[in-house]
């Protein structure tokens, strides 16, 4: 059965191009921390990925730091800001991913942070307002909102949380996992202190990613060993998976105007199929609206249907879709953010869609005429 991935915001295929590079760099097995030859050739490509990410990124190469992934470069954000920075507070919401809500709670839990959390209003949409209110008093805080929402879509103001924090002496970390590579991003244009990238969500292979940490913030290593990354995140780097990295963040950054817009016009044909479909449909957040969501994603809240296993059955006929993030699936505990948006949600059933540049209208019209198989009006 030919399988159609839809499932874009789990995870990625990866990119011929980028897989070409990590081949490349199996041959140069050199350790980058050794001073010999071999050593020193690997150095140089780690440090060649670093100088082009910060370019592109409008950074410097010391404030680039690679992790295993988004997730740990989220949990340096956090911990480290309460452990090295003094930060007493943290401003988030519900609607984030685990990557940074749990490492919060634990925190919470242990004493160590307070943490407020924003409201969010049935679409998603957090109150600039709001955090404003909250800014104006408290303790020393960092506010964690990030760029484009897994699950849903939506997309921060950021430069407008970035100012009020300046304004306010708070630090600002983005989990820019699901935008990096997609959206334009510019720390020099919105001054962030923290952001983060997953080489996975971009064409790229899993266990590497990046975090963004604003130079002159002091903080010290979360992960504790030799001297690598400056000191500041030990353990033998990831030779292959940085420079597989590099690549995918080049490529991705390079054509993402063209990605951009065929991806668009994918999600537009879904959302305009899914409405004929089922009349009655709704969406998740703002994933319908193509100016207010991150274009790789689209949630539809389908009706509750006689056929209560709408993924299952999507994943039989060879579609696969999720029914919320993929960090849920095999825990019967539905979606936090799905249930964030409110009661109303519990009367849907939801369906992520999400899509990458190898994505074809061929793919869109399989899983749209696959809907009208299995989804039956209860
Ligand atoms: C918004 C967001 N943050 C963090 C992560 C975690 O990234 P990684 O899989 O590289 O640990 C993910 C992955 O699903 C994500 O979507």
């Amino acid at each position: 059965m030919e399988v159609i991935f839809l499932d874009n915001a789990a995870t990625t295929p990866l990119e011929p191009r980028v897989k070409d590079e990590m081949v490349r760099m199996m041959e140069n097995f050199g350790n980058p921390s050794s001073t010999h030859i071999s050593g020193r050739g690997a150095k140089v490509e780690v440090e060649v990925v670093r100088k082009r990410i910060a370019q592109r990124l409008e950074a410097e190469p010391g404030e680039i730091f690679f992790t295993s992934g988004g997730t740990e470069a989220d949990n340096m954000a956090l911990f480290c800001s309460v452990r090295d920075l003094g930060v007493k507070r943290i401003i988030t919401t519900a609607i984030e991913h685990h990557a940074v809500g749990h490492p919060v709670e634990f925190m919470v839990e242990r004493g160590e942070v307070e943490a407020a959390y924003l409201s969010v209003n049935e679409f998603g949409d957090i109150d600039l307002a709001e955090l404003e209110a909250l800014l104006k008093d408290g303790p020393k805080t960092l506010v964690s909102l990030m760029f484009a929402n897994n699950e849903i879509g939506n997309l921060n103001p950021v430069k407008e949380i970035s100012v009020l924090c300046k304004e306010h002496g708070a630090l600002f970390h983005s989990d820019t996992v699901q935008a990096m590579g997609h959206l334009p991003i510019s720390v020099k244009e919105v001054g962030y202190d923290f952001l983060t990238c997953s080489a996975h969500k971009i064409h790229g292979p899993k266990g590497v990613g990046f975090a963004y940490v604003r130079s002159g913030l002091k903080i010290k290593p979360l992960i504790q060993g030799g001297a690598q990354e400056r000191n500041m995140r030990a353990g033998t780097e990831n030779t292959i998976g940085i420079v597989a990295l590099g690549k995918a963040f080049e490529i991705a950054t390079t054509e993402m105007a063209e990605d951009q817009k065929k991806v668009e016009a994918l999600k537009q044909r879904v959302i305009d199929g899914v409405k004929r479909i089922v009349p009655n449909v709704k969406f998740f957040g703002r994933s319908a609206e193509l100016d207010k969501s991150l274009y790789t994603v689209l949630s539809i809240a389908f009706p509750k249907s006689a056929n209560d296993m709408l993924t299952f059955s999507f994943d039989m006929k060879g579609i696969n879709v999720s029914g919320g993030s993929a960090c849920t699936s095999g825990s019967n505990q539905g979606s936090h953010v799905i249930r964030a948006l409110g009661d109303w949600t519990s009367n849907y059933q939801p369906v992520r869609v999400s899509f990458s540049k190898f994505n074809t209208e061929d793919c869109v019209d399989a899983f749209l005429n696959v809907l009208e198989e299995i989804y039956v009006p209860a």
